[in-house]
C-alpha cells in the first residue's frame, strides 16, 4: 500500500510549536525516506534517548520522490524550524551526499549519507551503516574480523556503504561478487584508487574474477534479493568453511539466503537486525555524544519482528 507524501510544511517553521505537537525545549530530529511507515527508528530513538536521559524528539517524514527538489526543500525547512539531524533513508541517501556541505570519509567513500547534523556552516554528512554492520558482527555476533577474508555480495547501495568499515576493521582481503560483474569490478577500483583507502594502506578490495581461489571466512549478503524473497544464484560450495553468512535483510524467520547459507553448510547464519539498530546507536552518538546501550532495544525489536516480512537493515 503505497502512502501519502506528508504535508512538508510540518517540517517548516511554526510559530507555536506545541500547537504543531512538537515538545518545546526538546532538541528535534527526523527520519525522511519513502516509504516511511515502516521505519523502526523513531521507536528506537525514543528508546535511546529514555536509556540515556537525552531530551529529544524524532519523528518521521515521508517525503515525495517527485519533484527532485522535495527532498532538499523538506531538510531545509526542517533546519530553519531548529531541527538538529535526520536520519536519511531509501531512496534519498545520495540527494543527501549531495545536500551535505561537509562529509565524514566514510561517507565520501560510501557517496551515500544516513545522517545530517545541521551545524553552523551547513549539513554534515555522515554513513553509519558500515559501523553498524561491523559492530554487529564483532560485538553482538562475536566475530573477530582480524586477518579474516569477507566475500561480499552486491554491488550497490548498500554494499558501498559498508565496504570502508569492512576494510577497517582488519580483514586481510575483501571480494566483492555482483550479479552485474562490471558494478562489481567498479566497486572495488573505487576504493582501491581512493586517497583514503591507499593512504591507510588497507586492503585491496578484489572483483570475484580477480579474487584468490580461497573461501570466505564471512559471507555478508548486501543485495535486495532477500527483500525481493528470491534465492540468489550462487556457485555449489561456497558457503563450505563459512564461519558466518550475514543477511543485511531482516525479518521475522530466516531469510531466502540464511536459508541458503545453512543448507549449504555455513557454520552460523544472522539477519540485519543487529545491523539496524547499531547503525541508529551511531547516528545517536554522532548526535548527541553519548552512546547507547543496544543489547536490550535488539530485544524489543527482535520479539516484535516476530512473523513480519523482509526489512533491510540500510533502510532505517
Ligand atoms: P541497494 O541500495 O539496496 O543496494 P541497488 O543499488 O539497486 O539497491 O542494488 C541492489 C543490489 O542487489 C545490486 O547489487 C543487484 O545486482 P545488480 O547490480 O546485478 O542489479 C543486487 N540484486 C538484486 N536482485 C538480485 C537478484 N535476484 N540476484 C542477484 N543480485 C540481485
Amino acid at each position: 500500500m503505497s502512502e501519502k507524501p506528508s504535508d512538508l510544511s510540518a517540517a517548516a517553521p511554526s510559530g507555536d510549536a506545541e500547537a504543531a505537537g512538537i515538545a518545546p525545549g526538546r532538541d528535534r530530529y527526523l527520519v525522511v525516506g519513502n516509504p516511511i511507515g515502516h521505519s523502526r527508528s523513531p521507536e528506537i530513538h525514543a528508546r535511546f534517548a529514555s536509556q540515556t536521559g537525552q531530551v529529544i524528539s524524532y519523528e518521521s517524514l515521508l517525503v515525495p520522490v517527485e519533484p527532485a527538489d522535495a527532498f532538499a526543500g523538506a531538510v531545509a525547512a526542517f533546519v530553519a524550524a531548529g531541527g538538529r539531524g535526520l536520519n536519511v533513508t531509501l531512496p534519498f541517501k545520495e540527494r543527501a551526499f549531495l545536500l551535505a556541505t561537509r562529509h565524514t570519509p566514510r561517507a565520501l567513500l560510501a557517496g551515500a549519507v544516513n545522517t545530517l547534523s545541521a551545524g553552523p556552516d551547513g549539513l554534515y554528512g555522515d554513513n553509519t551503516d558500515g559501523p553498524g554492520l561491523v559492530t554487529d558482527l564483532q560485538q553482538r555476533l562475536g566475530v573477530d574480523l582480524a586477518g579474516k577474508t569477507v566475500l561480499l555480495l552486491g554491488a550497490g547501495g548498500a554494499a558501498r556503504g559498508v565496504v570502508m568499515s569492512l576494510l577497517q576493521a582488519g580483514i586481510v582481503e575483501l571480494i566483492v561478487a555482483n550479479r552485474t560483474p562490471e558494478r562489481a569490478r567498479f566497486l572495488a577500483t573505487h576504493f582501491n584508487g581512493a586517497a583514503a583507502v591507499r593512504e591507510a594502506g588497507l586492503p585491496p578490495v578484489r572483483g570475484i574474477d580477480q579474487a584468490a581461489a580461497r573461501p570466505a571466512d564471512v559471507i555478508v549478503n548486501a543485495t535486495s534479493s532477500s527483500t525481493l524473497g528470491v534465492d540468489l544464484a550462487l556457485p555449489c560450495g561456497l558457503f563450505a568453511g563459512c564461519l558466518l553468512a550475514y543477511d543485511c535483510a531482516y525479518g521475522g524467520r530466516p531469510t531466502p539466503f540464511m536459508t541458503q547459507a545453512t543448507l549449504g553448510g555455513a557454520a552460523k547464519t544472522a539477519d540485519g537486525l543487529g545491523m539496524l539498530v547499531e547503525q541508529a546507536a551511531e547516528s545517536f552518538f554522532v548526535w548527541r555524544g553519548v552512546r547507547p546501550a543496544t543489547d536490550e532495544v535488539y530485544r524489543v525489536l527482535r520479539e516484535s519482528t516476530s512473523g513480519q516480512a523482509v526489512g533491510s537493515a540500510d533502510d532505517s
